[in-house]
């Protein structure tokens, strides 16, 4: 049925839920484990709601699972939108996570590497944690040495959004919203924010971002899922194959701030026009390289019209997975994971090695607010942001 939960699924939960709290049990299982799909399910896409954990204020966080026709799951909750896991076929059908997580809500809660979060109000840096608009100046908390990182000290995927799920013929999702108040991280304007998360039956993920503000602000909104598509704690994605539609990049400083020229990629590391493999260019000899550690860098999409574009396209030999990127965003920040470092509680068990997995941050430029050669990050009362982008899973 239209637009309303699995309802054997959810009985079956909160069943599970309640002989957990008769064992005595006080926190939920991070990932429980989902009912056992009828007959009918087995076709249809189905979403089912469960409790995920508890934040220090007592405010309850939900996971929400969504399943598709095919059997290709999305585990997604209402913490700051953390991706959690999505299982996805290889070329021989089986089904593998193939993003990276951590093992407890309460790691999720910190989160370090933003795995699997929505990023706002302003995905990427801002340099020197402030900017102008309209001659009025604005300071950012600074979370990254001088700079403002991921939209500040508590950005968007730190705070517990709405969450409303839905159920179509074709697909399943959840709408989150959250309104980031006037003055939230030192931007201005409240912002009324809308992301929906969509999977389809076509194995397609794809994220609908939607905003509003009562003051001239800036915004960049994108999503900070890392992918291994040999699998979850599968050693790093040397290995995988990556192909970005982009022409040139925009090189940065030091401290990964864009120096404001947008430089083509021809004869760079950065020149991707062509699949290559990621071993080929993380470790060259190259300034820009050294800086971000690897590839820590925003390319320009040689998108023209309005609308959907390709971005990227990265396969993985092993396994035969591919996945897509098209969006309406001018930019996507391709990181290689090079600040995993062994240290976390990986949900793999496994420590997650540097380069274990890759971001496809699909986005405006970093800095945009203070690099006026640059498409304009603001929005004024009036306006929408509106930004859509989609993974398409598949196998080759
Ligand atoms: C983005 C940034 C990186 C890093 C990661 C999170 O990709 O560009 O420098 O901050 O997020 O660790």
């Amino acid at each position: 049925m239209k637009n309303e939960f699995s309802s054997s699924t959810f009985g079956w939960l909160a069943g599970a839920l309640l002989a957990a709290t008769l064992l005595g049990c006080s926190k939920p299982p991070p990932a429980p484990p989902k009912a056992p799909p009828t007959p009918e399910e087995k076709s249809k896409n189905t979403i089912s709601k469960a409790a995920f954990g508890t934040l220090p204020d007592g405010t309850a966080v939900d996971l929400f699972t969504m399943v598709n026709a095919n059997g290709m799951e999305v585990r997604a909750t209402n913490y700051g939108g953390i991706i959690t896991a999505l299982l996805v076929p290889d070329g021989t059908g089986k089904t593998t996570d193939v993003v990276l997580g951590l093992k407890s809500f309460d790691e999720y809660a910190k989160n370090p590497p933003y795995f699997g979060a929505i990023i706002g109000r302003y995905g990427n840096r801002i340099g020197k944690g402030q900017f102008k608009i309209d001659d009025q100046t604005y300071k950012l908390p600074k979370n990254d040495g001088p700079n403002t990182l991921h939209g500040g000290v508590r950005g968007f995927d730190k705070v517990v959004w709405q969450a409303e799920p839905f159920e179509k013929e074709d697909s399943v999702g959840v709408i989150f919203t959250y309104t980031s108040k006037d003055g939230e991280e030192g931007f201005p304007g409240n912002l009324q924010t809308r992301v929906t998360y969509t999977l389809t039956d076509k194995n397609e993920l794809s994220f609908d971002y939607h905003a509003t503000t009562d003051k001239p602000t800036v915004v960049n909104l994108t999503q900070h899922s890392y992918f291994n598509l040999a699998g979850d704690g599968n050693g790093d994605v040397l290995g995988h194959e990556f192909t970005i539609y982009a022409n040139e990049y925009t090189p940065v400083n030091k401290l990964l701030i864009p120096t404001g020229k947008i430089e083509s990629v021809t004869d760079t590391p950065f020149d991707f026009r062509n699949k290559v493999k990621l071993a080929d260019r993380v470790n060259v000899d190259n300034e820009q390289i050294k800086f971000g550690k690897g590839i820590d860098h925003n390319f320009v999409l040689k998108k023209k019209q309005p609308g959907l574009t390709l971005a990227a396209r990265v396969s993985e030999p092993s396994t035969r997975r591919v996945m897509e990127v098209h969006t309406t965003e001018p930019g996507v920040q391709f990181y290689t994971g090079n600040f995993l470092d062994d240290t976390l509680a990986a949900k793999a068990g496994k420590p997650y090695v540097k380069h274990g997995g890759f971001c496809l941050e699909t986005q405006h430029y970093p800095d945009s607010p203070n690099q006026s050669a640059f498409p304009s990050t603001v929005l004024r009362p009036g306006e929408e942001y509106n930004s859509k982008t989609v993974y398409t899973f598949s196998v080759r």
